[in-house]
């Protein structure tokens, strides 16, 4: 019977658990035999593989974080790595593997199919959304929501307060978590990687907008666009004005999958399954216009992000 094993691997993201679910469940309907591996491609080289069955996945697909656990593992870029751990799928009579995570995760299952002729599947699981090809990771829906349920909580205390709150969230270099959390979260102002600002016209726009009456303003900083610290000084010294700060953090990566990620997640598993099956390798699954789509792994890396400016527009016009 053929076999396929799974991982996880670089940071977690809500969603993956039902992912696992999905491709484990999925890939014993279609007869194959499956293997979970723990901790990524670490557990890959340490020989931390276990069998498992529909039970393994029970009771999970509404859980945050990864019940096959990850890790960053950046020495899997040497060859020696790469070929210890295709020993390992070897000795377990492995030759397909499904990797869910980031480009750094889709770059590792890339090597290991070149390198060392194993079948792999990527499955794009970032709270980031920072992957070209797709229109969304997996993660992603669920980050923003839980971002959007920090803004309505700062709105509230900053209402009544008459005060400026800024929000710091994740997404490394790209700005989608910070700007789909400000459009749906109706913030003021956004600060993203991908577009430059300018602080004097925040601060400018903070006092006249107190003059029209306005009881608070919120500025939603993605973590790559500058120092918190920096701009609330900037605009107390240009305002007069104090600005409260939260950084969100760890949260982000947690809690229960939303519906979109659910679904995702059970459609990115089959597209996977079905992908190895036809004996296809080098390949990652995504989401475009609606439909998902799969594509190739070096083409996925390569490809530049476009950043949504027109969303980016409709957050600066709604926001006055
Ligand atoms: O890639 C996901 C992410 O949460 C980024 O948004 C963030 O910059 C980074 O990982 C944090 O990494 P770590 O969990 O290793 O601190």
């Amino acid at each position: 019977m053929a076999k396929v094993a799974i991982l996880t691997s670089g940071g977690d993201a809500p969603g993956m658990n039902a992912c696992i679910r999905a491709c484990v469940r999925y890939a014993i309907y279609k007869d194959l035999d499956v293997f979970g591996v723990e901790r990524g491609y670490k557990g890959l080289i340490d020989n931390h593989l276990n069998y498992m069955n529909n039970r393994s996945v029970s009771g999970i697909v509404q859980r945050g974080g990864t019940i096959l656990r990850t890790a960053r593992c950046p020495e899997f870029n040497q060859i020696e790595y790469q070929q210890q751990a295709a020993e390992t799928l070897k000795a377990y009579g492995i030759d397909n593997l499904v990797v869910i995570g980031g480009d750094g995760s889709f770059r590792g299952a890339r090597d290991l199919s070149n390198n060392c002729g194993i079948n792999v599947i990527g499955i794009p699981g970032t709270i980031d959304n920072d992957l070209a090809y797709t229109d969304y990771t997996l993660g992603f829906d669920t980050a923003v929501n839980t971002c959007i349920s920090a803004i309505n909580s700062l709105r509230d205390t900053m209402d009544s307060h008459d005060r400026v709150s800024l929000l710091e969230v994740m997404g490394r270099n790209c700005g989608d978590i910070a700007l789909y959390a400000a459009v749906a979260g109706g913030v003021e102002y956004v600060l993203v990687p991908e577009v430059k600002y300018d602080l004097d016209e925040i601060a400018s726009s903070i006092k006249f907008s107190q003059k029209r009456g306005k009881t608070s303003n919120m500025i939603v900083l993605a973590e790559g666009a500058g120092d918190k610290d920096e701009i609330c000084t900037a605009i107390k010294q240009k305002t007069g004005i104090s600005v409260k700060t939260t950084t969100l953090g760890h949260i982000q990566r947690g809690g229960s999958p939303s519906m979109a990620d659910r679904i995702l997640a059970a459609k990115f598993a089959v597209k996977a399954i079905d992908l190895l099956l036809d004996k296809q390798t080098n390949k990652v699954v995504g989401i475009k216009d609606n439909k998902i789509i799969d594509c190739d792994i070096n083409e996925a890396l390569s490809k530049k992000r476009e950043f949504d400016k027109e969303l980016y527009d409709i957050a600066h016009n709604l926001s006055l």
